[in-house]
């Protein structure tokens, strides 16, 4: 396949750091997985630095976009340490997320709508800085056209729900399918790039692959845990294939 129009594959490393941090040692190192995703198929790296720092830390942060040449996804909320990190860090692109302390991982999209102005002024210093911005949202064409307003460049669809759905075997699967293709033909109208990520596995990969707008997509939990059978470089491998597989 044209390595120019190839849905790029984002690996989000959040996991890695939570197993290291279950024993609050140094291993397994994010940074080591880093070095090991240069040598396979992977066009980017994904990191989450959440404000309790449950899995990825500061200095993993600083460390990551030291030493690797893969462009660094940097996942975060709006907040003001958070913006200061980000300006500092200068990653290749910030997505942001809602993010709530008791959640286990990102539920929901952002609500752009309500959150525009603050949102518009909060994103100066990055755009300022170069740094691209996208933004996480559900298949809502209203808060896809308040993330264009703001200055978004990309949207990040949460394919979390499709993906829960699809596993529960519940057919509504199909209904939020064509919620997500929409959501992708829209956004790419209004001259967003379409991202696609959370709950993604093998099987629900070759559905979102199959969406012509989709640019990237940002996998993590998934790919970490079949690692564990597979090894990270067979896990990466099959990943690419599927969506090479289902990209029309
Ligand atoms: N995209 C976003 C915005 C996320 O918050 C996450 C989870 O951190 C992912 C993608 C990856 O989701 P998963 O770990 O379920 O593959």
């Amino acid at each position: 396949m044209n390595q120019i129009t190839r849905i790029r594959l984002g690996v989000n490393i959040d996991h890695v750091a939570t197993l290291r941090n279950a024993r609050g040692t140094f291993y397994p190192d994010p940074l080591k997985m880093v070095k090991f995703l240069e040598k396979l198929d992977v066009d980017g790296v994904t990191i989450h630095l959440r404000e309790d720092r449950r899995h990825i830390i500061d200095s993993d942060v600083k460390r990551i976009k030291k030493e690797t040449f893969l462009p660094v996804n940097l996942e975060m909320a709006a907040t003001e340490e958070m913006q200061q990190i980000a300006t500092e860090v200068i990653p290749n692109a910030v997505c942001l997320v809602p993010e709530k302390r008791e959640e286990r991982t990102t539920e929901g999209g952002l609500d752009v709508i309500t959150e525009e102005n603050k949102l518009q002024s909060f994103l100066v210093p990055l755009i300022q800085k170069k740094i691209r911005i996208s933004l996480f949202v559900s298949p809502d064409l209203k808060q896809i056209e308040a993330a264009s307003r703001v200055g978004a460049n990309i949207i990040e669809l949460n394919t979390g729900t499709f993906c829960d759905l699809l596993i529960e075997n519940n057919k509504e699967y199909v209904e939020e399918f064509e919620k997500l293709k929409e959501a992708a033909v829209y956004g790419k109208t209004l001259g967003l790039e379409i991202h696609g990520g959370h709950g993604l596995t093998f099987d629900s990969v070759k559905y979102i692959a199959s969406i012509p707008e989709i640019r990237e997509l940002n996998i993590g939990h998934f790919l970490i845990s079949q690692a564990v059978f597979d090894g990270i470089e067979k896990t990466i491998n099959t990943m690419r294939l599927e969506i090479d597989k289902s990209q029309k």
